[in-house]
């Protein structure tokens, strides 16, 4: 009976196994235990070698029971630890990873074309004055040419930017020509239509150096190579313009890059896509810094308009409503 019992145990699969063994020999009512009640039956002189055996066979029961035990947990906590394992060097194909807003994007991309060109970036507060903001980019109070700005004016008398131009004069009135600047950063008008928003970013660049090496020539070169870098083998085109800070001003196209200048929708059926305002700094700008025997060139531009025309994006407003199934595309 212990050798079959024995096997029994050696050959148990699993916990439950083992304890309904336990249960079957040295439980209550235990093939085992049942042997023991058959004492009182057993004549007197054998009764001391009839419970030394059973006691023999219970303790190697008990130990066979026990190191099954003990090898059987060993068994299952391997398997819980395989199951549970987690592999932190595998690569995760599913987990989405985080991506810049086309707007912030298209701002890095334009910033570091000029960084490497050598143009440092300034920055300026968005809540102006009146004389950085208008008077000394020769825009006088009462002037019509103010009312091109749709501005936001707060109590006393100081506006929030319209355009990042004042830091022009923050950079020209702190130091020294000759000067090779751009300025990012947010501005503000009264406008909201699928073209226009309140809130929106531009990007300033100004240069100043000595007269004779400044010219609308470095102006045209600079902003062809710019646009063709930001929009590949397009046709650019300077139509006169005007603005109060810059003589002679420009106004920047780009031949439309839906229709590639065959007309379409976009482009208002013209083929061409204004992307920018330049010009030759006017002389009343130098005169309000106190810059004298300097030439320079400017240039303004809106991130999110470029940022639509990279993308393809038809609302600007879209660019604001934070939605996550929009910025997902630019993962
Ligand atoms: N400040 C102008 C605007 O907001 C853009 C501009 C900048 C034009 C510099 C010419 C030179 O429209």
């Amino acid at each position: 009976m212990i050798k079959e019992w024995l096997e029994k145990i050696e050959a148990s699969s699993s916990l439950e196994v083992l304890e309904n063994i336990r249960i079957e020999i040295l439980g209550k009512k235990g093939v085992l235990t049942a042997q023991f009640a058959k004492m009182k039956d057993v004549p007197n002189e054998q009764k001391k070698a009839f419970a030394q055996n059973l006691n023999e066979q219970k303790t190697k029961v008990h130990e066979a029971l026990e190191n099954k035990k003990t090898l059987l947990m060993a068994i299952a906590l391997n398997e819980q630890l395989k199951a549970e394992h987690i592999d932190v060097t595998k690569f995760n194909s599913t987990a989405k990873t985080a991506a810049f807003h086309p707007v912030l994007d298209t701002m890095d991309k334009i910033t570091t074309y000029f960084q490497n060109l050598n143009f440092s970036v300034e920055e300026g507060p968005l809540v102006e004055d009146d004389f950085h903001n208008f008077e000394a980019l020769n825009l006088p109070k009462y002037h019509p040419a103010r009312d091109m700005q749709d501005t936001f004016y707060c109590k006393d008398g100081a506006v929030l930017r319209t355009h990042t131009s004042p830091v022009q004069i923050r950079t020209m009135m702190s130091v020294k020509p000759p000067i090779r600047m751009i300025a990012p950063g947010n501005v503000f008008r009264k406008d909201f239509d699928i073209t226009h928003t309140p809130m929106f970013n531009q990007i300033e660049g100004l240069v100043v150096d000595a007269e004779d090496k400044i010219s609308f020539a470095n102006l045209k070169h600079v902003m062809v190579e710019f646009l063709q870098h930001m929009f590949g083998d397009v046709e650019v085109r300077f139509r006169p313009s005007f603005f109060p800070f810059t003589e002679p001003s420009a106004e920047v196209d780009i031949s439309c890059i839906f229709c590639e200048g065959k007309g379409c929708r976009v482009c208002s059926h013209t083929g061409w896509l204004e992307v920018l305002g330049c010009g030759i700094v006017d002389e009343n700008v130098f005169k309000a810094v106190g810059y004298k025997d300097v030439s320079g060139y400017a240039f303004g531009l809106g991130i999110e308009r470029f940022a639509m025309l990279i993308h393809k994006i038809g609302d600007l407003r879209s660019l604001f409503d934070s939605d996550i199934r929009l910025l997902g595309q630019f993962r």
